[in-house]
């Protein structure tokens, strides 16, 4: 559905707006008070979300961002590190929360497309004494700045296996985890199962307007219940955002039609630019293109982006990322097509 203004927006899948299924089903949710569990809607959809994941209990909380912090809160003491990918989320555009609201540092590996292996755990395990205990390893399955790349439930296993034997909780940043299912056709349960805990957003490619979800056991999730009301996210009549939330969940398997679109995206550039990127990168929604080798500075993209009324954001570290969502389409790649060198 095109933006009321005509901009085709590519910063963020996060920029979707509810679509009217969405907006029905919040004008007639049952709701009640969240904080005394009595929401019938969050409930359901906390039920569900739960079941999906194959996991015993979940939690509706306003961001991805709290359902990460409030993981990693949950499974870490203070003076502990957290063993994640250098480009993580988490660590790298979280306001620096894991270390102001857990007291947590980072150990960090540099994997290809977000990966982290088994070796990665063996070298950090292996630094005892007075280095920093390791509590907890977290994975994002999409990987963000990897430009949405998925890591294979192998590697994920295998790596989670070590992790495990060294006593390590793991926490999935499933933000795009639905994307991940889309494209590698593996069901979430599986991700989720290497996993204590699993989050993930309704409020990105499946269109919710807000909220994430924390799934994972039961006495874990009932520990993050009482710290989400520490941190404020005790949200009350909720129900009337996670009945659209709900829907989104149940529209998942729509996905595929931004990775159609990103991929239609990156095969062009690839053509015009072969320098800029590796088509075959482009695994999900994301297309991430090295900026330099469209041959032009940022500003003057800039300006031929507003004169088309194109939204992307500024290139980061070299790398200029494209997202595909349900809000643009093919017309809108073409328009962006057309302004590139
Ligand atoms: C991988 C990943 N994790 C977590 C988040 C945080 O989600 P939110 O913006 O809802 O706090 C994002 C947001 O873009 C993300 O890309």
């Amino acid at each position: 559905m095109p933006f009321p203004d005509g901009t085709a927006d590519f910063r963020s899948d996060t920029v979707t707006r509810p679509t009217s299924e969405m907006i029905q089903a919040m004008a007639s949710a049952p709701v009640g008070d969240d904080v005394y569990s009595d929401d019938p809607t969050v409930n359901l959809l906390e039920e569900e979300s739960a079941a999906v994941t194959g996991k015993e209990a979940a939690i509706y909380v306003p961001t991805g961002t709290m359902g990460n912090q409030l993981s990693i809160m949950a499974q870490t003491h203070p003076g502990e590190e957290v063993l994640a990918h250098e480009g993580s989320h988490v660590r790298s555009i979280e306001a620096g929360a894991p270390q102001a609201l857990s007291g947590v540092g980072f150990r960090t590996v540099i994997g290809d497309g977000g990966r982290i292996e088994p070796e990665d755990v063996e070298r950090a395990m292996s630094m005892s004494g007075f280095f920093p205990r390791i509590g907890l390893m977290v994975w994002e399955n999409t990987h963000n700045l990897s430009g949405g790349r998925v890591i294979p439930l192998d590697v994920m296993e295998k790596t989670s296996g070590v992790a495990r034997a060294h006593g390590l909780k793991i926490h999935v940043d499933g933000a795009r985890i639905f994307n991940a299912v889309a494209a590698s056709g593996v069901p979430v349960d599986r991700y989720a199962a290497v996993s204590d805990t699993i989050q993930f957003c309704f409020s990105k490619g499946l269109g919710a307007p807000v909220g994430s979800i924390v799934c994972g056991p039961a006495d874990l999730i009932s520990e993050i219940r009482y710290l989400r009301k520490r941190l404020g996210g005790g949200m009350r009549q909720a129900g009337v955002i996670a009945a659209a939330a709900r829907v989104a969940l149940a529209g998942r398997d729509r996905l595929v039609e931004d990775h159609a679109l990103a991929r239609q995206l990156g095969a062009a550039i690839a053509e015009q630019f072969p320098d800029a990127i590796d088509p075959s990168l482009v695994e999900t929604n994301m297309v991430r293109v090295q900026f330099a080798a469209l041959g032009m500075e940022w500003p003057e993209m800039k300006a031929r982006l507003d004169g088309a009324g194109i939204k992307v954001n500024p290139p980061l570290g070299g790398g200029w990322r494209i997202v595909t969502h349900r809000d643009v389409d093919a017309s809108d790649a073409d328009r962006l097509l057309s302004i590139l060198p």
